[in-house]
């Protein structure tokens, strides 16, 4: 009998996530004999299910919200990503250990690189809308890629400038209202607040002085185009939207579990803006 690999996305509540979809989808392209469930965990149950996670019969998982940083104190091994933005959101069953990283970095840097190639060849300056754990993983990414000045600005000042505490001097922290200011000097512009999702207000940073090479994205993808993103459009700018880091996010768990680097399709893309009520 072919074995079959055991997966899945772990959180509280787990019906809205759209990872069995994905992982769903490359199972069966790649015709690999395996599953991947979706899995709710209630926070109470999760120090024991964690504690005997290698023992069980899971190869590997997902983590979300959550359990990101509850995860952490169960792994015998944690990868550099992980250390550095202080979640997990991938795990894997090795030898009988269990092992995290974090891929929200790698959605982020594919997205754009799929989206819109070459775009870090000469950026250098960034403005990082919210400081929140999403904004974590994108200045890590940043950092990686080069970027020299990344300027984030959050509505509570102090959480910029814990991501300057934490990540270092190439980190500026600002007010929220002061991020205008900015927008003129930078090369990459990216919202990692949920301003501008669906029953939320919109961001409202003026782009008036936007550089004509600037790229402008936003993590947000209900909507796909987003009322930053339209503006960014309507001035003319490259925009790149937000669910291609959903997509992207998801490819290196499954090499790791299953052993084939899954290709992000249109395909794909679509059938999760089906699920959205979204198709284009
Ligand atoms: P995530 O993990 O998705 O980043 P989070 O840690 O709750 O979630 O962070 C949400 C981000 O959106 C934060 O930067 C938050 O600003 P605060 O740190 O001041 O809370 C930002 N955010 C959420 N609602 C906002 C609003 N109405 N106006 C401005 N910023 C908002």
């Amino acid at each position: 009998m072919v074995e079959s690999k055991k997966t899945g996305v772990i959180g509280w509540p787990i019906s809205h996530s759209r990872s069995p979809l994905i992982h769903g989808y490359w199972l069966k392209t790649y015709n690999i004999p395996g599953s991947y469930e979706a899995i709710a965990l209630a926070p109470e149950k999760a120090e024991l299910f964690f504690k005997d996670f290698a023992k069980g019969d899971y190869i590997g998982a997902n983590i979300t919200i959550p359990h990101k940083v509850a995860v952490i104190p169960h792994l015998d091994v944690m990868e550099e990503a992980a250390k550095a933005i202080g979640a997990v959101n991938t795990i894997w069953v090795e030898d009988g250990k269990l092992h995290g990283t974090n891929t929200d970095w790698l959605g982020f840097l594919g997205n754009l690189d799929a989206g819109c190639a070459g775009w870090d060849k000469t950026a250098k300056t960034a403005l990082v809308l919210g400081a929140g754990g999403a904004a974590r993983g994108i200045i890590y990414a940043l950092i990686q890629r080069g970027f020299q000045q990344i300027h984030v600005a959050n509505r509570t000042i102090a959480r910029a400038q814990e991501m300057q505490t934490h990540f270092g001097s190439a980190v500026l922290p600002h007010a929220l209202e002061d991020a205008d200011k900015l927008v003129g000097e930078c090369d990459l512009i990216v919202n990692t607040t949920s301003l501008g999702m669906e029953k939320n207000p919109p961001l409202t940073l003026s782009l008036e002085t936007i550089r004509p090479h600037c790229l402008v994205t936003d993590i947000v993808y209900t909507p796909l185009e987003t009322p930053l993103l339209r503006r960014a459009k309507d001035k003319g700018v490259k925009t790149v939207d937000g669910l291609g880091m959903l997509l992207h996010q998801a490819a290196p768990g499954f090499e790791r579990w299953f052993g084939v680097y899954p290709t992000v399709d249109d395909e794909l893309r679509q059938l999760i803006l089906k699920d959205m009520g979204q198709a284009q």
